[in-house]
């Protein structure tokens, strides 16, 4: 079967059922704000799925481009991918959970054929926000799984969205395609990554809201929304192993070789250009035009790009063969998209001036870059020769966040590709310090460009770095003290002091605002170092982090923590331990508008 084929026997399915289909939306969201990228077919659809009337009715179905960097670590492997293409189906508040899942039964076996003793599913087990969801077992029991097909996971594995900060989510049932291997273990499923299953289709029951104040409210309407990857079910329906395999890559792929042939290019990194030069296409290719930059969308089409440049830096080739790379993409999907094929001029263009940016600095750049590494790498030989052991409590050495800025300013290093060369030769790269450097650039430019550039700069962003930590202490300990139902609604730093709003009905006593600030201080006094990762937006919420600002949160959130005490997602920058803090005193506390307090305090250099 041939991925046109595929792509109308999946849509004339829903027809038939009574769906219209529409257009594939662009990659850049129109109606979420909260998202980059359209990382789902879902999204298009927000206004609909919180109960405004769509045009063409309660039934939906489309074939949708997305993009989702937060598999971009696996790329390479068999089946994940940053760019695919996602076949669904909507109900608006129409059909649900019975009616969904046996449509989705009868495509898979009546139409792709396969045998149901192939199939596996999951389904939500519940928890405190959200009942297990029997009903839809019991819907797959009626279909014929038996009880071994069918297993019951909690929110990690069972809940979909938002993707964004706020937005619809709700319990799912994902379906697997069984590859008949072996059980890995004991307790492997569908959730287990060896290889066994591979995720198909994805069946959301819509039916909450995720608001600004991270509760779940419940939406006017049922809705359904379901997500099956295209590439994936090609390569399982023609018998394949990997997406690669499929008529979608092999051009690209074949390509690869005879370029790549004599050159030591292997097979993982052949695959990651493949998959990288399909979604840089296409991103540049959208009607809404994206240029590579150093911010949101534009950052992650420059990484893609920088990427694969670097891949074929490293196998000894020509950087010049992207283009005719991409012009195999455009040239394969032109029919279907024709915004490629329009576009096609500007793609090239695009890449040529990113290709020609990024060249020149980057040999000097890898030789800066190995060089910090091989002295790192010296630094540990020599630790372990004392004796003391090394890396430092089993985790790997670090790069300095200075040096990795370094790389990032003068030579055009995206920080993930500087993590990558760092990780492959066993090391991490100081995320928090790097940072830090960032920010205080960015503040420094913004205060060049501004004319108001002076001496005690640094000092200044320092500072602002300490408030801002000792924000989040002051959050944290609120809701200790007050109660978890305190939120942020406003913050505001000046050089001086630091200025906090968050909801809470009365006067806050003296003896609750001693007891705060004792907290802080007790905090700063634990000398406690202050945790930054990276992770997809879902992944924070998840691990409880909070996050208050409707700012758009991309497909990798910062979350910094500091144990104990809080854990947000924010974009810094922080001090790195909240020793720097000195002392936290309170200065005032009044009312800011109804139902909303206002606290203004300060950091003091501590008494010795
Ligand atoms: N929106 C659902 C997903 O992306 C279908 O998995």
């Amino acid at each position: 079967m041939t991925a046109k084929e595929l792509r109308t026997m999946y849509v004339s399915f829903f027809r038939e059922r009574g769906h219209r289909e529409i257009p594939s939306a662009s990659l850049l969201p129109e109606n979420d704000p909260t998202v980059l990228f359209t990382t789902a077919g879902m999204h298009p659809l927000v206004p609909y799925l919180l109960g405004e009337k769509h045009p063409l009715g309660r039934r939906l179905t489309d074939v949708q481009k997305c993009i989702r960097t937060s598999d971009i670590d696996e790329v390479g492997d068999d089946v994940h991918l940053t760019f695919f293409e996602m076949m669904g189906n909507w109900s608006l508040g129409d059909y649900f959970k019975e009616e969904s899942v046996s449509m989705s039964f009868e495509f898979l076996t009546r139409h792709l054929h396969i045998p149901p003793e192939r199939l596996a599913v999951t389904v939500f087990a519940g928890d405190e926000a959200a009942p297990a969801d029997e009903e839809t077992a019991q819907a797959w029991k009626r279909l014929g799984l038996k009880e071994e097909q069918i297993f019951r996971y909690g929110s990690e594995e069972n809940w979909w969205g938002p993707v964004g900060h706020t937005g619809p989510c709700g319990p799912d049932t994902e379906i697997f395609y069984d590859f008949g291997k072996p059980k890995c273990c004991e307790s492997c499923g569908p959730a287990c990554t060896c290889g066994k299953y591979v995720e198909i289709w994805n069946n959301v029951f819509l039916l909450f809201n995720k608001e600004e104040d991270g509760s779940l409210t419940g939406l006017a309407q049922k809705n359904v929304d379901t997500g099956m990857g295209l590439e994936r079910v090609l390569t399982i329906f023609n018998g394949k192993t990997n997406v690669y395999e499929t008529e979608l890559f092999l051009p690209l792929m074949e390509r690869l070789a005879e370029l790549g042939a004599g050159k030591e290019l292997p097979l993982r990194d052949r695959r990651i250009i493949a998959e990288h030069v399909r979604a840089v296409t296409f991103i540049l290719g959208d009607p809404r035009r994206i240029v590579p930059s150093n911010t949101e969308q534009g950052y992650i089409l420059r990484r893609l790009i920088r990427r694969i440049i670097r891949l074929f830096q490293k196998a000894g080739m020509e950087s010049d063969c992207l283009r005719g790379l991409s012009a195999i993409v455009i040239d394969q999907y032109r029919d279907v998209y024709p915004e490629l094929g329009e576009n096609r001029d500007f793609i090239l263009e695009e890449l040529q001036k990113e290709q020609a940016l990024f060249s020149r600095t980057l040999e000097e750049g890898l030789r800066k870059a190995n060089r910090y590494l091989d002295s790192l790498e010296a630094g540990c030989r020599n630790e372990e020769q004392r004796g003391t052991g090394s890396p430092e409590n089993g985790k790997p050495a670090m790069l300095s966040g200075e040096l990795a800025f370094r790389l990032y300013d003068t030579y055009g290093f995206p920080i993930e590709f500087t993590e990558e060369l760092a990780r492959e030769r066993g090391f991490a790269v100081d995320m928090g310090g790097f940072q830090r450097k960032f920010e205080e650039h960015q503040e420094k430019s913004r205060l060049a460009s501004a004319g108001k550039f002076a001496g005690g700069l640094a000092e200044h962003s320092e500072q602002t770095a300490r408030l801002h930590t000792a924000t989040h202490l002051l959050g944290g300990a609120l809701r200790k003290v007050l109660g978890e139902e305190v939120s942020q609604r406003g913050s505001n730093i000046n050089a001086e002091r630091l200025r906090f709003d968050f909801s809470f009905g009365r006067k806050v006593t003296k003896e609750e605002l001693a007891q705060v600030e004792a907290m802080v201080n007790e905090a700063i006094d634990r000398k406690i170092d202050i945790v930054l990762e990276e992770m997809p937006p879902q992944e924070a919420w998840r691990s409880g982090a909070i996050g208050i600002f409707s700012e758009k949160y991309g497909d990798m959130v910062k979350v910094y923590t500091i144990p104990g005490y809080s854990r947000e997602i924010c974009g810094g920058p922080h001090a790195g331990n909240t020793e720097e803090l000195g002392r936290f005193r309170i200065l005032k506390e009044e009312a800011s508008s109804a139902g909303v307090r206002r606290i203004k305090a300060v950091l003091e250099r501590k008494e010795i």
